[in-house]
């Protein structure tokens, strides 16, 4: 995997919301290999953002890879509505669920690509029954919530850690840059998540390219 392309997958959580139809042409345009997008209920995170109404209607919009992050409570319930609506992978928090076998379950019977994620905080034990049933690892470098945060670089012995076990993809988000996304690399990540540092910035083909570590 380590000599694998890295993708870039620009949150749009940081993009101008009023325009999100053009922004995500805007990013694929640019280059960029997926779209990331951050879905919160004000519940599992204090911040709420989107449903799939608006992932539905940014669909027709574009062609990217759909990466649809739920940080909300009891996954479960909306893992069919995302599926509907055209997510491509659907990832859920481990802390959000009782019995996570179970979304990635249902994500699966919708015939999408299913990925489990960790907040800081949590250890690699409480996902490590379950690797082998997702295709993506998830590991948060900052607090789940708000885009712009600094990295955790603390958080580099975990994804090293986690690919010496997984060797199916490893996204790491929050406070990608161009100095920690290498850092991100260099541990086994293979997906950067980037909000403020693409959508931050004025040309997103260059924002993108010098994420790539070129
Ligand atoms: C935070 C979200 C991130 C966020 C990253 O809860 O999951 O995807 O958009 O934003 P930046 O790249 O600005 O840290
Ligand atoms: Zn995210």
């Amino acid at each position: 995997m380590e000599n694998e392309k890295v993708l870039i997958a620009p949150s749009v959580l940081s993009a101008d919301f009023s325009r999100l139809g053009e922004e995500i042409k805007a990013i694929e345009k640019a280059g960029a290999d997926w779209v990331h997008i951050d879905v919160m209920d004000g519940v599992f995170v204090p911040n709420i953002t989107i449903g799939p109404l608006v992932v539905k209607s940014v669909r027709d919009h574009t062609g990217l890879f759909f990466d649809t992050h739920l940080m909300i409570q009891d996954p479960v319930k909306y893992v069919d509505e995302f599926a509907k609506a055209g997510s491509d992978m659907i990832s859920f928090h481990v802390e959000a669920c009782p019995a996570p076998e179970e979304v990635i379950a249902r994500i699966r019977r919708a015939g999408k690509k299913a990925g489990i994620s960790v907040k800081p905080g949590t250890p690699l034990s409480y996902i490590e029954p379950i690797l082998k049933m997702v295709d993506m690892v998830l590991v948060m470098t900052v607090e789940p919530g708000f885009g712009g945060q600094s990295f955790m670089e603390d958080m580099m012995p975990k994804i090293r850690e986690l690919r010496t076990k997984f060797s199916g993809i490893i996204q790491v988000d929050g406070g990608i840059n161009v100095g920690t996304a290498a850092k991100a690399v260099a541990a086994g990540a293979n997906v950067l998540v980037a909000g403020t540092a693409v959508f931050g910035r004025e040309d997103y083909g260059k924002a993108i390219t010098e994420l790539r570590g070129k």
